[in-house]
Order: structure tokens, then C-alpha cells, then sequence
């Protein structure tokens, strides 16, 4: 069979003012990610030729959200069409329709449900076979508010009837329609423009064209989603938070079955776009955002919170980092209570401990900072080893310095390194230096005054005040 040249339309001209918000509601996170997001990746996932996002309400801020999503799919063309003085989801679809180059078949999403899966999807377009439309409904718990879906004798579609026009024998079926449809472009193209408004809410309904096939002797078919949570959509902040916490166990059931341990799956936060191996462990707490990629044996220890973080094999990432924009290289250690930020580039074996904040840093092959220290703009050769209480002094107030270690380089501690620096390899810093200028390799510096000891100094002192 032919492939179809598809084009997929996204409904998110609506006004979401449930919310509450000044962010327009598509652009409100789902674990983490605008929901907006989820739907255009499900989207791209059906390979259409193009993309166009119905916009309205906040369509600056939603367009510019778009465009910055668009510039990273390769071959894909995504617009925003502004529907003006919207009227309906029929109403909407008119508009893309002058926008889409040649295809066989849209497929129409809404922007405000997030939790569809791409299987769905799939499903819905090959329920469509070559009739014109296929619709995706669902058994509603509650179905106040939702279009039902009308059969005939027969069984085969009749229509779609809006809560607000339905009667009440109407009122009483379950099936609902979710929204989503796949329609055969020709069809579209001839039924949108046979849409009247001659209804409860004077608007234009998409789902009128699901009694337009009916009479024109060609009914639509359903496509019905057997998890009714899927097919939600988000008006408010709790249903908001709802979706993400379905989300979330969604994503976490999926690296469970890929060979991930959750000590405590109910209470692990891990986005989308996360990437986990077989064998890796995530304690209670954990927060995994972003482009974080955790390979094979790494364990991440309760309340760690990494974004945009390539945690290598064997890593041990101890309670409560915090990381952000950095490598953790393999078999390195981490934490407790460690700050990566960004640039932070550790190699394998290092070490990196309690209360210590790096940024810029590379940390080469099995060199440690136990504890105490800030290592910013730096480069700490491998094998050295740095003393509690070492500060990298890189800002001058106006400008940032770097600071240079070769190998095996001992910093002693409470050492201030004012950058830039340069110790070559083996250079021995003693304890509570002041390096101001660079150290030779294999030397020794310090910068101390000379230790007195006054003897019997405490007992005169205390006579002298007895007396007073
Ligand atoms: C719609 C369906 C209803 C279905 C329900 C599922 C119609 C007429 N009704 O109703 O059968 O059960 O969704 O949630 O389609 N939008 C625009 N422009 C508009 C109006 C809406 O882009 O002029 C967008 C919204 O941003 C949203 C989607 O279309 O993403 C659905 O709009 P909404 O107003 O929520 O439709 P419902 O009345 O809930
Ligand atoms: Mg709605």
C-alpha cells in the first residue's frame, strides 16, 4: 500500500482561563515539559509531512514556543496559523486548511491532552481505513460536557451530539467522543465547509462531520481508547498536576521494565526526555530532568535533582546533589549535599564530596575534593587531591580567571587559589596558603607568618583581669 502523505493539526487557539494563569494553558508543564510539547511529539512521532498549530489566545507566547521546538525536527515543516475571533473546533480546522500543502490525510489533536500515546494515535488513523473519518472516544466515568457518540440501527456512526444540544435519552450514553480525529483530506475539505453554527453554542463543531459522512452514505468509525485516563484533557491546575502525576508513573513503570530499580517509584520524579540503562538505581526523591542520561550501574541516591546530567557507568551519586549541565564520569563519587554546575566535567574515579561547589570544572582522572571547597573555572590535573576548604579565586569583580593543576598536585587545606594560576605537576600546597603566583612543577608553596608560642600567656592574662 501507498504511504499517506499526512498532515497533522493542532487545536490551541482555546482560552484555558481555568487556569488561572497568564501563561497560556498549552504551554503549562506536564511533568516538567508544556503539554503542547507532548502533543507535538506524538505528533511528529505519525511522520507527517507538516505540522500546524491552531493558535489564539497567548499566541505570541505560544508561536514563539513553537518556533524554538520546530528548529530542532529536522525535515519537518511546523507553522502556527492564527485563527482569528475563534468559533469552534470546526471553525479552527477551517483555518489550516488553506495553510496545507498536498496530503491524504489530517490528523486532528487538541493541544490540552497530553497523555495520549502514539499507539492510540496508530490505532485512531488505521481505525479510519479509507472511509473518511475516524473519531477516538472513550467510556467516561462522568460523561457531563463530553460530545456523545450517536450509533444507528446498525451500529455505525450516526453523528456526534454536544452535551449542550443532547437530549436526555442522548445524555445517557457513555461513549464520548475525546476530541481527536483522522479524516481523509478530500473529505475535509468539501464536509468543513458544509458547517453551520445552528446550535446551543452558536459555533462551528467539528464533530458535526461526523453526521455529514453519515448522510452522504459514508459513516466514520470509531476508535475506542481502552484507558480512559489517556484521553483527558487539562483545564485546570488540578487536573494539571493529575496528568503529570499519571505521567510520571507512566515513565517510571517504563524504566521499571527496562532493567531500572526504584527503591521508591511513588516518590521519583522523571521526565520524558530522560534516558536510563538496565541496572541503574534511583533512590526515593530523585528528580531526573531534562536530557539527563544515567548509564548501566549507576546509583543515585535519595533527593539528588539532576537536569541536562550524563551520569556514567558505575557512578555513585550519593543523597542530595544537585546537578545541572555536567558529566559525572564513570565509577565516580559524588556527594552528600554536592553542587555541580554547569560546565562541571568530572572523569572516571574522581571523587567529589560534602559541600562542594563546582562550576566550569574538570576534575581529570581519580582526582578528589572530599570536602568543603568551590572549584569554579578550573582545571584539576589527575590523581590531585584537594584540602578542605580550598577556594578557587576566579572573579575579580569583573572578570573570571582560570585556575590550571597538572597531576598529582596536593592542594593542603583552606588554600585560596587566585586565579589565574598555574601549579605544574606534583606541586605541594601547604595548609592555609594564599597562591598568588603560579608553582613550579614539583614544588613546594606556602605562605604563612612564622607560629609563636608565649608561654604562660593564658595564666597572666587571667591574673591581670582578677585584679582589675
Ligand atoms: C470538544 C468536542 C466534544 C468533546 C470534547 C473533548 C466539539 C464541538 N466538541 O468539546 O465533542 O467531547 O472536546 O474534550 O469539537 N479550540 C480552538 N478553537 C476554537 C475552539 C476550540 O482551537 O474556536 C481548541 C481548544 O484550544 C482545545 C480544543 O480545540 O484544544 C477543544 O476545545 P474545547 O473548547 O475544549 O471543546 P469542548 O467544548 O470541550
Ligand atoms: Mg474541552
Amino acid at each position: 500500500m501507498k504511504s499517506l502523505r499526512r498532515a497533522v493539526v493542532v487545536l490551541a487557539a482555546g482560552q484555558g482561563s481555568r487556569m488561572k494563569s497568564t501563561l497560556p494553558k498549552v504551554l503549562h508543564p506536564v511533568l516538567g515539559y508544556p503539554m503542547l510539547g507532548h502533543v507535538l511529539r506524538n505528533a511528529a512521532a505519525m511522520q507527517p509531512s507538516e505540522i500546524i498549530v491552531i493558535t489564539g489566545h497567548g499566541r505570541e507566547a505560544v508561536q514563539a514556543w513553537v518556533e524554538q521546538w520546530a528548529s530542532h525536527q529536522s525535515g519537518l515543516c511546523v507553522r502556527c496559523v492564527e485563527q482569528i475571533d475563534p468559533r469552534g473546533t470546526g471553525h479552527a480546522l477551517q483555518f489550516a486548511m488553506p495553510h496545507l500543502s498536498e496530503t491524504d490525510e489530517l490528523l486532528v489533536l487538541y493541544g490540552d491532552v497530553p497523555l495520549l500515546r502514539q499507539q492510540t494515535l496508530a490505532a485512531l488513523m488505521s481505525a479510519r481505513g479509507s472511509g473518511p473519518v475516524s473519531v477516538l472516544a472513550g467510556h467516561a466515568p462522568d460523561p457531563t460536557g463530553y460530545g456523545r457518540i450517536v450509533t444507528n440501527d446498525t451500529g455505525q456512526v450516526a453523528g456526534i451530539v454536544e452535551h449542550k444540544d443532547a437530549d436526555s435519552n442522548q445524555r445517557e450514553i457513555r461513549l464520548v467522543n475525546a476530541g481527536m480525529m483522522a479524516l481523509r483530506t478530500d473529505f475535509a475539505a468539501s464536509a468543513l465547509s458544509l458547517l453551520d453554527d445552528n446550535n446551543a453554542q452558536g459555533e462551528l463543531y467539528l464533530t458535526d462531520l461526523l453526521g455529514i459522512a453519515a448522510s452522504q452514505g459514508e459513516a466514520g468509525s470509531v476508535c475506542v481508547a481502552e484507558d480512559w485516563l489517556e484521553l483527558q484533557g487539562v483545564n485546570t491546575r488540578a487536573q494539571c498536576a493529575s496528568a503529570t502525576d499519571t505521567l510520571r508513573r507512566r515513565v517510571v513503570e517504563h524504566w521499571m521494565n527496562e532493567g531500572v530499580s526504584f527503591e521508591q517509584p511513588e516518590q521519583t520524579w522523571v521526565e520524558t526526555s530522560v534516558r536510563l540503562h538496565s541496572d541503574v538505581t534511583i533512590g526515593a526523591g530523585v528528580e531526573l530532568r531534562g536530557c539527563t542520561d544515567v548509564h548501566s550501574g549507576a546509583v543515585i541516591r535519595r533527593g539528588s535533582v539532576l537536569e541536562d546530567v550524563r551520569v556514567e557507568a558505575g557512578a555513585l551519586v550519593k543523597p542530595y546533589t544537585v546537578a545541572q549541565d555536567a558529566v559525572i564520569g564513570e565509577q565516580a563519587q559524588v556527594g552528600p549535599f554536592t553542587h555541580l554546575r554547569p560546565g562541571s566535567h568530572l572523569e572516571s574515579k574522581t571523587k567529589v564530596g560534602n559541600f562542594v561547589e563546582t562550576k566550569k570544572a574538570r576534575l581529570r582522572v581519580g582526582a578528589k575534593a572530599s570536602h568543603l571547597s568551590y572549584l569554579g573555572d578550573c582545571d584539576i590535573g589527575a590523581a590531585s587531591n584537594i584540602g578542605a576548604g580550598t577556594i578557587t579565586c576566579n572573579y575579580d569583580g569583573k572578570n573570571k580567571f582560570q585556575t590550571v593543576l597538572g597531576k598529582g598536585v596536593f592542594i593542603g587545606s583552606d588554600t585560596q587559589l587566585v586565579a589565574p594560576v598555574t601549579l605544574g605537576d606534583g606541586a605541594y600546597v601547604g595548609a592555609g596558603t594564599t597562591v598568588t603566583e603560579d608553582v613550579p612543577p614539583g614544588a613546594l608553596a606556602i605562605s604563612r607568618t612564622e607560629q609563636r608560642n608565649i608561654e604562660g600567656w593564658v595564666a597572666r592574662k587571667k591574673s591581670k583581669s582578677e585584679s582589675s
